[in-house]
């Protein structure tokens, strides 16, 4: 009894905190929001905006991205109002002309604190700068190429068990072909662990999107020792889901970082062996941590969070992309042998090419950037502005009365979501032809519009991986992954479809599944073995 009296207090606190909040927030400057077209709403309560977020979002998303201009009015509750934005101009203006002003919001900032700690997705200014200062090297051209020997030997043993003809998703990224997890942690008990508390935690994000709205609010709430006490006691199956896997992915990483350690101390070659030889991300951050300075250096508890954070950051992301480039070669079988046949000419028959060679296959770079170009595997990302601003525009929009709106006031607050997919597949960048997968269209210059459009983006002027000072670390680690284990794959296996429907699915990152009812991420594929 006692404890619902506290639950309902702590509600009608936060309620409270919020409503006068957001009243303070969205004012006059609102009638050009207002303004801006968007899709229809029926419920002034609830909005819109959820349909973005919905795990069966994928149409309301295309339909946001595609059919009311560059800038797009999103209904939130209480009449509250977002936008999505994929005008160039304006997505140049929130990620690099005026990226202090447009953080995330504080209840993500509280949210991945909540969850890794104060890794790089929980801090901003001065000390995301320290931190990114500390990670950027660690991604290195020169560490990628230490790396590539681990990725192979990972996947070369993954692929013996070939007798297979189903390859499930949730196998990719850990379990059986557990290359993804290695040049990180290694250790194959760990990289289970790690793996299931990740997997556990795929749809129970997003139920609590809920409450991380007001994160921020609640984090602020009494002592540490109390908000502990009000989380134990939550009475929601999916805030105790996501708080168990918070609780194994910290246990965890503070165990690899204890044995990383001693082994890093001690030299030991034995040790170093069992731990990825030294030359995974892991040990490297370590080494650099010690060998820094004492302002740059780091505390043991962010070098923890930051290697949770990794950890989560590189799996889900780039095996979701692999299985969507397996999806489109098994669908499209011409590109599939061609591609085949450009990497079995490069490594002549006998095995691991070399980093340098496998980066400068032309094909094989045009279908990772072609994937990544029309199907961004992030597509929530949200900024808003920390103080009132105004947001410029490529070209004049207009406005639902008609009158031309040539830039946007922002209050303070307003939630605006990066149009990843929108800028991706803008026409008038990428031609008519923008919707279609056509890795060709990497193999000859790209259109100037697209170069002169000055979009924001850190790789092949795409919004996949953002940009600025906040873009994705892990890029070329990503790429050099995913072409590591298209290469193998397809020099010895053959991908088809079967007859199962795959479906796509939005979450924090994409995922497949079987058909509208399945609940399991999966991409069931023929596979069989080739022979030259
Ligand atoms: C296809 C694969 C990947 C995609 C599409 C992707 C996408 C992104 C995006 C969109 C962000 C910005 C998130 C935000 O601002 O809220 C991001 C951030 C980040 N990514 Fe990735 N990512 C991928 C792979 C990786 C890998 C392999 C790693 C690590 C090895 C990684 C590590 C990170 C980290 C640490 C951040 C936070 C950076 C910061 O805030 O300073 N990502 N990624
Ligand atoms: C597409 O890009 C052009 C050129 O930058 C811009 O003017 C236009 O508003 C963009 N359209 C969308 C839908 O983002
Ligand atoms: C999510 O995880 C739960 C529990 O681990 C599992 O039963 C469910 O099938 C998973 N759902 C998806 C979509 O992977
Ligand atoms: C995969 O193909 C490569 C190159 O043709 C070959 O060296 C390797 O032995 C094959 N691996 C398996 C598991 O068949
Ligand atoms: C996955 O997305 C598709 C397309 O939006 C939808 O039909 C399907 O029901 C979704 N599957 C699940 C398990 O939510």
């Amino acid at each position: 009894m006692a404890d619902s009296t506290l639950l309902l207090c702590c509600a009608l606190f936060v309620s409270a905190a919020w409503l006068l909040r957001t009243q303070f927030r969205q004012r006059s400057s609102y009638h050009v929001i207002r303004n801006i077209p968007g899709p229809p709403s029926n419920s002034w309560l609830k909005g819109n905006f959820m349909k973005f977020f919905d795990r069966h979002g994928q149409l309301f998303q295309q339909d946001v991205a595609l059919n009311y201009g560059p800038v797009v009015r999103l209904e939130a509750v209480c009449g509250h109002k977002m936008l999505y934005i994929s005008d160039p101009k304006a997505l140049h203006t929130m990620l690099i002309k005026e990226e202090t002003v447009y953080e995330e919001t504080d209840a993500f900032f509280a949210s991945m604190k909540l969850l890794f700690g104060d890794c790089l997705l929980a801090t901003a200014g001065e000390h995301h700068r320290k931190q990114r200062k500390m990670l950027n090297p660690v991604f290195s051209v020169s560490h990628m190429r230490h790396m590539l020997p681990i990725f192979y030997s990972t996947i070369f043993k993954s692929t013996c068990w070939n007798g297979q003809v189903a390859l499930r998703w949730s196998s990719l990224g850990r379990g059986g072909l557990g290359y993804s997890f290695d040049p990180l942690a290694v250790n194959t008990e760990t990289r289970n662990t790690y793996g299931d508390a990740i997997k556990a935690m795929n749809t129970s994000l997003i139920e609590v999107e809920v409450f991380r709205r007001y994160l921020d609010i609640l984090m602020e709430l009494g002592p540490r020792r109390f908000r502990r006490f009000v989380v134990d006691m939550f009475p929601n199956t999916h805030v105790q889901h996501v708080k168990d896997v918070v609780d194994t992915m910290d246990e965890k990483s503070r165990e690899i970082f204890r044995k990383k350690k001693t082994a890093l101390a001690k030299g030991d070659e034995a040790t170093l062996r069992q731990v990825g030889e030294g030359k995974d991300i892991m040990s490297i951050l370590i080494k650099a941590n010690s060998a820094a300075s004492e302002q740059d250096r780091l505390p043991e508890d962010e070098l923890i969070a930051q290697m949770s954070l990794l950890v989560s950051a590189a799996t889900d992301t780039t095996s979701n992309t692999l299985s969507r480039i397996l999806h489109l070669l098994a669908e499209h079988r011409e590109m599939q042998e061609r591609l085949r046949e450009e990497i079995l000419k490069s490594s002549a028959g006998n095995g691991d090419i070399s980093y340098d060679v496998l980066n400068k296959l032309p094909l094989l770079d045009a279908v990772c950037r072609e994937t990544l170009r029309r199907y961004p595997p992030v597509t929530i990302l949200i900024r808003a502005p920390r103080k009132d601003s105004v947001l410029p525009l490529s070209e004049p929009i207009c406005g639902i009365d008609g009158t031309m709106i040539k830039e946007i006031p922002i209050p303070k607050g307003t939630e605006l979501i990066i149009g990843t997919f929108g800028c991706n597949v803008n026409k008038s960048l990428w031609g008519e032809d923008s919707l279609e997968w056509k890795p060709e269209r990497w193999l000859s210059p790209l259109p100037r519009a697209v170069t002169e459009a000055s979009i924001p983006g850190v790789y092949s002027n795409l919004m996949s991986f953002i940009g600025g000072k906040r873009a994705c670390i892990g890029f070329k680690f990503s790429e050099m992954e995913m072409k590591v284990v298209l290469s193998v794959m397809l020099s010895n296996f053959t991908f088809e479809l079967t007859d199962k429907p795959i479906e796509w699915n939005v979450s924090g990152v994409w995922y497949p599944t079987v058909g509208r009812d399945s609940d399991l991420a999966q991409l069931p594929l023929k596979v069989g073995l080739y022979k030259a």
